[in-house]
């Protein structure tokens, strides 16, 4: 019986040594792919929406870091304010500054365009990072539901009226933040507010394939501008994402380990918006810093131009 119990010890001892072992090997795996790109950004102008926290605040040291003047375009300007403080002394970059943007209200994405139109007079990135997952059912001022109307009726509006300056500005980079979860999402034209059914898992999915779709169209449209646009998944990442779903927070803190750091997570988009040999990719979707498969819906022509449609006459443009 004693040499049984000790060998079992013995057994659960080097399965231990040998998980803590492996744990730097296992973390390395984790945090995927790294942009190895030293590129500097001296002299260059990058919008990242949604930077006060996450992957978008780490996207924006890191551009930061690279001599970027970066604006963290944010909804709560104290949050906003406290990373832009946060990343200057990090970085000793002083040309980090918040500006006031809420993507769940079409009047204050034209006053945010307005102000910086005014204010700054190039951009070479503008990434389109911001994004709300799986909330309890509301719409935003201009009646979309919440999930869509911030994930991609914002960003396609913000987009519409920062592009002129991105075409004078080029070469310049968009890059849009989906996820993996777009392979599970369809647009659903005929309820596209869920006002009749509401799942707020789908409608993530859905809004999540329309940042594919939208990239897509828009590539197609900015061919020869020296503007391109890609989209990617940041992978699984540590952040306040997950806010709106106890169950989900909770097992998200049970399976740390297992999760990307927002630094880890803000590799890709660092990676499309600076990685040389993305000089002239568009249309393009990458996961740990690398092309990736995109749905079969995220692939399909017509929903991207029925999409980009209906998406101009709801928000009221005319956008060719
Ligand atoms: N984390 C992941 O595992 C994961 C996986 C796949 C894709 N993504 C995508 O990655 C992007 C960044 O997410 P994250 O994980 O970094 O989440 P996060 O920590 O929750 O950050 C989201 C950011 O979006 C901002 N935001 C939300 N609603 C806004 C609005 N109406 N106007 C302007 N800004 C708004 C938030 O501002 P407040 O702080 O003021 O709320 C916050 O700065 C999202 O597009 C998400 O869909 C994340």
């Amino acid at each position: 019986m004693l040499v049984f119990l000790g060998s079992v010890l013995a057994l659960s001892i080097s399965f231990l040594l040998l998980v803590v072992m492996a744990a730097p090997c296992i973390r390395k795996y984790i945090a995927g792919g790294v942009c190895k790109s030293t590129v500097k950004l001296i002299g260059k102008v990058a919008v990242i929406t949604g930077a006060n926290t996450g992957i978008g605040k780490e996207t924006a040291k890191d551009l930061a870091q690279r001599g970027a003047r970066v604006i963290l375009a944010c909804r709560d300007m104290a949050k906003g304010e406290a990373a832009a403080c946060e990343i200057q002394t990090t970085t000793g970059n002083q040309h980090v500054i918040a500006k006031k943007l809420d993507l769940a209200d079409s009047k204050s994405i034209r006053e945010f365009a307005e102000n910086f139109l005014r204010d700054e007079k190039e951009l070479h990135i503008l990434i389109n990072n911001a994004g709300v997952m799986m909330c309890p059912y509301s719409k935003t001022a201009d009646g979309f539901e919440i999930q869509l109307g911030i994930n991609h009726f914002g960003h396609f509006l913000l987009t519409f009226l920062l592009l002129e300056r991105l075409k004078q500005s080029a070469p310049a980079r968009i890059i849009n933040v989906s996820s993996l979860a777009h392979r599970a999402g369809k647009i659903r034209f005929h309820d596209l507010q869920s006002e009749k059914s509401y799942n707020r898992g789908l409608a993530y999915c859905q809004s999540k394939l329309a940042n594919i779709l939208f990239t897509r169209e828009l590539a197609k449209r900015l061919q020869g501008t020296g503007v391109t646009v890609n989209a990617l998944h940041p992978g699984s990442v540590r952040t306040e994402l997950t806010r709106h779903i106890t169950i989900i927070n909770s097992l998200w803190s049970m399976i740390h380990f297992f999760l990307k750091t927002p630094q880890e997570g803000a590799q890709t988009s660092v990676y499309c918006a600076v990685a040389e040999e993305l000089q002239s990719v568009s249309g393009k979707y990458f996961s740990d810093c690398k092309p990736a498969y995109v749905s079969a819906e995220g692939r399909n022509e017509e929903t991207a131009i029925q999409l980009w449609k209906v998406s101009c006459e709801l928000l009221g443009i005319t956008w060719d």
